[in-house]
């Protein structure tokens, strides 16, 4: 009944849509579909952004919370015996306050390591020492409050060996077993994970995980879960994906997908969004499909909280929102899979800001203006900067900006953007400091 309800409400999506920034506001959400389904629907976090419109949206659509980065140990004990759980407790409150489970992320890595730890000497004793220590610390603080933990995240190469890391290299294999006792014992309850990256399909990397995991259930070693992460690129969902998920669910554990994002060559254009849609649908089914699949956290939620960008140069887009908070084909990808109706809402057009390119002064920056079961004669598109960004030049546009207040209009030969068709225009501008992403607002 709700679904029928969302999209005959035409007219009010479409005025949402024009003004930008929670556009599906009339959409079932992610975290009812999931529910209904019996998934879980998370995003990972940044604790200081959870206000305004980010977090709006994290509390609205998802029911379960990863910290990006604040459980890391870097992060929560940044010098020995000086503990920082500031952002940890933020995010835990947020969930707890908007009914939404945390998976702890991560105890057990060989990056974001604080340097005392990182660049110490240990003896095996001492280095057994400190991880014990720090599990237990971290999972007692937390105990109860958590609904699975990342235990241990990237312990194998490519090839299925086992990544030579502080851990392994002091402790041997056996750190993984060690590792996974400490913190069933600091909290029983929550589910214990082993996370990695590139064992989405059957080959050799998920096969050695595969492996690791059948012994230590042979063995008894509490391991209730693996994490696939899914960090995707367009076009390349592994075609065993879900074969792969059910030969861990029939090894008796649970399988999560926990860091879901499909990265593309900059800048996106509808075809890549709509293939990116389809790999989304298509990472959503294969959970959807295995019983013991308990659900899928996106890696950010949104493209200007993504890492992408950050580490594939050219690359990014690679969430279901984009820079403004807007859904993207691939949210609706993800609404579909979890039962929710494939019909985008009618007479939309939004308009989108990119940074294209980007020195140690200047930027370039674009606007993209589409319609989608609507059309344009003419438009105007607004924003403020937040980080005092000064325009100096635009094309296919007549800009000015007057103070932070940026005001672009059509030039006299693309004021019409038709049905399904888009317009673009760019500017140059100078930045210092920061250059984030402003709201936009196409009147
Ligand atoms: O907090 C500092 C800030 O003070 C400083 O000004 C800024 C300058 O670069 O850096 C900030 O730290 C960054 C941190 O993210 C928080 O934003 C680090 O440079 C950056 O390296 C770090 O990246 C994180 C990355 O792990 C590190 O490997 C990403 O945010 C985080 O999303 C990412 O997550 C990992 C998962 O934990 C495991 N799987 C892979 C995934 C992607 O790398």
């Amino acid at each position: 009944m709700r679904l029928t309800a969302v999209f005959t409400g035409a007219a009010a999506a479409a005025a949402l849509l024009a003004a930008g920034a929670t556009a599906h506001a009339a959409d079932t959400p992610l975290r009812d579909l999931a529910a209904a389904k019996g998934k879980v629907i998370g995003t990972a976090v940044t604790g200081s952004k959870l206000t305004g419109t980010y977090g709006d949206i994290a509390g609205a659509q998802f029911n379960s919370l990863t910290p990006g980065n604040a459980m890391k140990w870097e992060t929560v004990e940044p010098s020995r015996g000086t503990f920082n759980w500031a952002e940890a407790d933020q995010i835990v409150a947020f969930a707890q306050a908007h009914n939404q489970q945390v998976r702890g992320h991560t105890l057990v890595w060989h990056s974001q390591n604080p340097g005392w730890l990182a660049n110490g000497s240990w003896t095996p004793t001492e280095l057994s020492g400190l991880l014990q220590n720090h599990i237990t610390t971290e999972v007692t603080r937390y105990k109860g409050k958590l609904a699975a933990w990342d235990v241990v995240n990237e312990a194998f190469n490519e090839d299925g060996t086992y990544r030579s890391t502080l851990w392994y290299n002091g402790l041997g294999s056996d750190y993984i077993a060690q590792a996974l006792t400490w913190a069933h014992a600091a909290d029983p309850s929550a589910k214990l994970y082993i996370n990695d990256y590139n064992v989405e399909g059957v080959n050799a990397k998920s096969t050695a995980l595969y492996n690791l995991v059948k012994s230590l259930k042979a063995r008894g070693v509490p391991i209730d879960g693996v994490g696939l992460q899914a960090h995707l690129i367009l076009g390349q969902v592994p075609s065993t994906f879900q074969q792969n998920i059910q030969r861990f669910a029939d090894l008796g554990v649970d399988v999560a997908v926990t860091e879901l994002d499909i990265r593309m060559q900059l800048p996106s254009t509808d075809a890549k969004l709509t293939q990116q849609a389809a790999d989304y649908k298509t990472v959503m089914d294969a959970c959807v499909a295995v019983t013991r699949c308990v659900g899928v956290t996106v890696w950010g939620f949104t493209d200007s909280d993504s890492w992408i960008p950050d580490v594939f140069d050219g690359y990014g887009a690679a969430t279901p929102y984009d820079e403004n908070y807007a859904p993207k084909p691939a949210y609706r990808a993800i609404a579909t899979s979890l039962g929710g109706t494939s019909t985008p809402p009618t007479g939309a057009c939004t308009a989108t800001y990119s940074v294209v390119s980007q020195w140690n002064s200047g930027f370039t920056g674009q606007v993209r203006i589409a319609c989608s079961g609507a059309s344009l004669s003419s438009w105007k598109v607004g924003w403020t900067y937040g980080a005092g960004q000064q325009i100096s030049q635009a094309w296919n546009a007549t800009c000015t900006q007057s103070g932070a207040t940026v005001s672009c209009s059509n030039a006299s030969y693309n004021g019409t953007v038709a049905d399904g068709g888009s317009v673009t225009f760019g500017f140059n501008a100078s930045w210092s400091g920061s250059n984030p992403v402003p709201t936009v607002t196409l009147g």
